[in-house]
């Protein structure tokens, strides 16, 4: 049986930090795929290059070095000869991301990055369409949910603390916003996949939730005992 574990779910639902966890409890290498769609979006803006200028998008997915590499066990996102990890995390990359991600030719580059990754070592891979579509036999699914509220107050928290000044309802709307975009395009849209647990975490903590899903994993494949 594959190590292989996809956790997908929408915006702020605390993907990261517990894929993150998760991976190191369990020795596996944590994959990042929206930092790959951030960084897309990054080198399209940066460019000029608006989302519906398809040919333009085109072109520049064929030329565009993108690497991800691991310092310290941390993801890093490499654009050219630039580590972009910081940049794409600010909130106007996060909507261009949502926006860029619907396009079929951005996901089918990026899918074949996030497989050819998950084919090295076993991973924990978080996105949207993990489980339904990057790694459709990974042997633990998660769909990791929480109220849109409680998402807007972790992502406030989170940006508050890095120093950056935002409101709370914008970022709200922005996370309603992407979820509408996420679950409602064609291509590999959001969704729970049909062999995946679902696992709310409005009223846990960071270390339930890890030890739920260690749980789950270990109850779906014997190789997590
Ligand atoms: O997980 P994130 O917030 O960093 O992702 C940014 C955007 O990238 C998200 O709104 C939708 C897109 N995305 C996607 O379409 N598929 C994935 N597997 C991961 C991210």
């Amino acid at each position: 049986m594959n190590k292989e574990i996809a956790i997908d779910g929408p915006a702020g639902a605390g993907k990261s930090t517990i894929a993150k966890k998760v991976a190191e409890k369990l020795g596996l290498i944590y994959v990042d795929t929206g930092a790959m769609f951030r960084a897309i979006a990054f080198f399209m803006t940066e460019k000029g290059i608006g989302v519906d200028e398809l040919d333009r998008i085109k072109s520049e997915l064929e030329d565009i070095r993108l690497d991800i590499v691991y310092e310290n066990g941390e993801q890093q996102v490499i654009l050219g000869d630039e580590n972009v990890s910081g940049k794409i995390r600010k909130p106007e990359i996060s909507n261009a991301a949502s926006k860029f991600a619907v396009i079929p030719e951005v996901r089918t580059r990026l899918l074949n990055l996030q497989r050819e990754l998950a084919k090295k070592r076993p991973v924990v891979m978080d996105g949207r369409d993990i489980g339904s579509k990057v790694l459709p036999n990974a042997s633990v699914k998660i769909f990791l949910t929480a109220d849109v509220r409680v998402r807007a107050e972790r992502r406030y928290k989170e940006l508050t603390q890095k120093g950056e000044s935002v409101n709370i309802e914008d970022i709200m709307s922005d996370i309603k916003s992407r979820d509408e975009q996420d679950m409602n395009r064609t291509v590999s849209p959001l969704v729970q996949a049909k062999d995946a647990v679902l696992v709310d975490t409005s009223a846990l903590s960071i270390e339930e939730v890890v030890e739920v899903i260690i749980k789950i994993a270990k109850d779906r494949n014997s190789e997590f005992k």
